[in-house]
């Protein structure tokens, strides 16, 4: 089993007898939630599992750990290796021996089904109870904070265990949480043309083409995250447009995730992305079955979406507005912020609070302010974000200026 880390205090004579203590323990993470034990004498959580009896394989002790503790059945064909955590220290009881204790920690899944739970007289006086988490982030700093009071080492190993485990569980749900909002989309299969456009973005980038501007690209800003966000906001304006009339639902969707295609080769060629973005368009369409006028306006409405001094024409198409409005509203607000705010500190590595709260003053304030936006819709939304950017940045002005200006004033 591939081994997660060593805890291993080297306070023993490595000649000396070696005590071993093996234990088997259990990440099951189901529906987006994580079993754990909650150590009430303690505040502490730690992964369900125990000793490995004698005559007992890890995963049998898995098994009835995980029951005894939780009242959950393990499905035995769901068990696969996580990783070992080696602990060693001088022993208590002999000090010329070595304790050694081998923590195997495995992913498994439960069944629909439970049982009472048999908790041992220790589990009873420590107040041990299951909890089904939503993320670890609440547990490894409970035990943290833990540890720096009692200093058991089964705290600071569940906790660095956990910290792995999160980065699973984080991806699990934020998958879930895509796949969810792209059904929201409707009936049409847009998962084909949503993978195209991204492994088209994504072989440009690794490739050696940035397409979204150097410091973009230094925090993992892609445009296939902004086409996604992009979608969200093209689907909201929709719903919330009473007056459909001339709006082609599909037709939107489908060219707002094609919008920035583009970009995969315009860094090259130095051409305009929104106009190189019309091929790759119109030929993904016409190879997936669409019909040649449908394709073509599809693909018009790509190669236009950056003319956005278009949007005050009365007589501009709905949905190529729709669709620079969705455009727009990406990117600003405490999404804003937060990318002006990363862009200052990259550009200098001694970025202080002051240089984030001038730059938003002098950048990103008067754009936020500047509201390019037509339909009432667009703006209410746009409005929205306002309100908690100017928030944020209020509170954020008092919170440098030593506790607030009021104190500053009292002085
Ligand atoms: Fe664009
Ligand atoms: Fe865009």
């Amino acid at each position: 089993m591939k081994e997660l880390f060593q805890m291993d205090r080297q306070d023993y004579n490595p000649a000396g007898k070696v005590y071993e203590r093996p234990s088997a323990r259990a990440i099951i993470l189901k529906d987006g939630k994580v079993l754990l034990n909650h150590i009430a004498v303690h505040d502490c959580y730690e992964f369900p599992g125990g000793g490995i009896e004698a005559g007992e394989t890890p995963e049998e002790a898995l098994q009835r750990e995980v029951t005894e503790e939780t009242g959950q059945i393990v499905v035995p064909e769901s068990i696969r290796e996580f990783g070992i955590v080696i602990r060693r220290q001088r022993d208590s009881k002999d000090p010329d021996g070595i304790f050694e204790q081998l923590n195997y920690y495995y992913l498994c899944d439960v069944t629909e089904e439970t049982v009472p739970r048999k908790p041992d007289e220790h589990e009873i006086v420590e107040g041990a109870e299951p909890v089904w988490v939503d993320s670890l982030a609440t547990p490894i700093y409970r035990n943290r904070k833990a540890f720096e009071r009692i200093g058991e080492p089964f705290m600071q190993r569940e906790m660095r265990v956990m910290d792995m485990a999160d980065e699973e569980l984080r991806k699990q749900s934020w998958e879930r949480t895509e796949e969810a909002a792209i059904r929201t989309l409707g009936d049409a299969d847009y998962t084909g043309m949503l993978s195209f456009v991204k492994h088209t973005l994504e072989d440009a980038r690794t490739e050696g083409v940035s397409g979204i501007g150097m410091h973009k690209l230094e925090f993992g800003y892609t445009r296939y995250e902004h086409t996604k966000r992009v979608l969200g906001w093209a689907k909201r304006l929709y719903d919330m447009t009473p007056d459909k009339e001339g709006l082609r639902y599909e037709d939107l969707m489908i060219a707002t995730i094609f919008h920035d295609i583009g970009r995969a080769v315009s860094e090259q060629t130095g051409e305009d992305h929104a106009k190189a973005g019309v091929s790759l368009t119109r030929n993904w369409l016409l190879e997936n079955g669409y019909d040649p006028p449908r394709a073509e306006y599809i693909a018009g409405m790509v190669g236009s979406h950056s003319e956005k001094w278009r949007m005050r024409d009365p007589e501009i198409d709905r949905n190529l507005l729709m669709l620079m409005e969705a455009d727009l509203l990406d990117d600003m607000g405490l999404l804003g912020i937060v990318m002006d705010t990363m862009i200052v500190r990259a550009r200098k590595a001694e970025a202080t609070f002051y240089d984030c709260y001038n730059h938003y003053e002098r950048y990103t304030h008067p754009m936020q302010h500047d509201c390019p936006l037509v339909t009432p819709e667009a703006n209410a939304l746009w409005n929205e974000k306002t309100e908690s950017t100017d928030r944020f940045m209020e509170q954020y002005r008092k919170d440098i200026l030593f506790g607030g200006e009021n104190y500053i004033g009292y002085r």
